[in-house]
């Protein structure tokens, strides 16, 4: 089919072209994100394949049926960013990656949570200056603490499995909660106790209207002094402004996320040479105590392989008519 693939890097297109050979799908290249800007360029093609930040909303939509694209191949496994009752209107299909490594996601919730907590970051930098001193690099055991996960799917399931190994305690809260993991002696709560007993909460549910800022001024009176919050899920799930409020108190003990509320703007570009509007961010990035990193939990060979291996798959299957991974409402 031919496919538009926008927001496209050099790693999108070194692992999609080169996982294209047994598809044999025309693929062409977009630097820019598709949205109302950019969606006259699809005129020409079946399939348009978006990332995360691409803004699939119902007039990108109705133009992009007017246009002949027939289905919105995400390479994520979010679908926040898109309309779904729209393309229901229009009949354009929307598949996705469902779980093209979890386990990336994982280990880099772990990783921002360590770095965060023995401050290896600055250790680097310190001994790289010949700085010798421990002064202020002070952490704590993580073992014997009680971690709270919000969203226990894929990525939350494996969160909680490798956490216990560390030897804490776990509390579960998912408005599903998973058989396999009581099965195993995990324990689900409510949400207020998750809030009230974790000395760490990780963010592992999707973004929706429920979850939108479920991090607010609110929740956050509920949790321990020094809370540290990890996440790599959804920016929205943290209102920002509260969580820099939370920070200025000392409420929030760490914050380490890997998404952020207003990322479109700013994640996935080199912007060190430009001027810098977004002040909430700027302002984040001041605290010592906060690790930003521009949603690279996905970022390994494994899950790029997966990505690209699942999309054109998605594709292929839905050329012969046998739609797969594809997003109900
Ligand atoms: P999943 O769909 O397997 O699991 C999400 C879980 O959240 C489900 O168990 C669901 O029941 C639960 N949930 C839904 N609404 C909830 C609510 N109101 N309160 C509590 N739990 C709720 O999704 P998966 O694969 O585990 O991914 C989780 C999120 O991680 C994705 O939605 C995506 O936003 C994010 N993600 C981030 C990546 C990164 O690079 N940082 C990469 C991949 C995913």
């Amino acid at each position: 089919m031919n496919i538009a693939v926008f927001s496209a890097k050099s790693y999108d297109k070194e692992y999609f072209s080169k996982h294209n050979k047994t598809y044999n799908h025309t693929l062409t290249y977009f630097d820019a994100p598709l949205d109302t800007k950019t969606v006259s360029l699809t005129k020409e093609f079946d399939v348009v394949c978006v990332f995360v930040n691409d803004t699939i909303d119902a007039k990108t939509i109705a133009e992009l049926a007017e246009n002949g694209v027939q289905i919105v191949a995400l390479r994520c496994a979010g679908f926040n960013n898109v309309d779904l009752e729209a393309a229901k209107k229009h009949n354009i299909r929307v598949v996705r990656v469902p779980a093209y490594s979890p386990h990336a996601v994982v280990e880099h919730a772990i990783a921002l949570l360590f770095t965060l907590n023995r401050k290896t970051h600055k250790a680097y930098n310190r001994i790289r200056e010949n700085n010798y001193s421990l002064e202020k690099l002070i952490g704590y055991d993580v073992y014997g603490k009680t971690v709270g996960i919000i969203g226990t799917g894929n990525i939350g399931k494996i969160f909680a499995e490798i956490i216990k190994g560390f030897g804490c305690r776990v509390l579960l809260y998912d408005i599903y909660p998973s058989e396999e993991l009581q099965e195993k002696g995990f324990e689900y709560v409510s949400l207020e106790t998750l809030c009230e007993e974790s000395d760490i909460i990780s963010l592992h549910c999707p973004l929706n209207k429920n979850t939108k800022h479920i991090i607010n001024t609110k929740s956050l009176k509920t949790m321990k002094q020094g809370v540290v919050i990890i996440n790599t899920s959804r920016g929205g799930l943290i209102n920002t402004k509260d969580a820099i409020k939370a920070l200025k108190t000392k409420k929030i003990g760490a914050l380490g996320i890997d998404v952020y509320e207003q990322e479109e703007n700013l994640f996935f570009r080199d912007l060190s040479e430009s001027i810098i509007y977004d002040d909430v961010i700027a302002r984040l990035i001041t605290f010592p105590n906060v690790l930003i990193t521009s949603h690279q939990g996905f970022f390994t060979h494994d899950a790029l392989t997966e990505i690209a291996e699942t999309t054109l798959s998605n594709i292929s299957n839905f050329e012969k008519g046998n739609v797969t991974n594809q997003v109900e409402i």
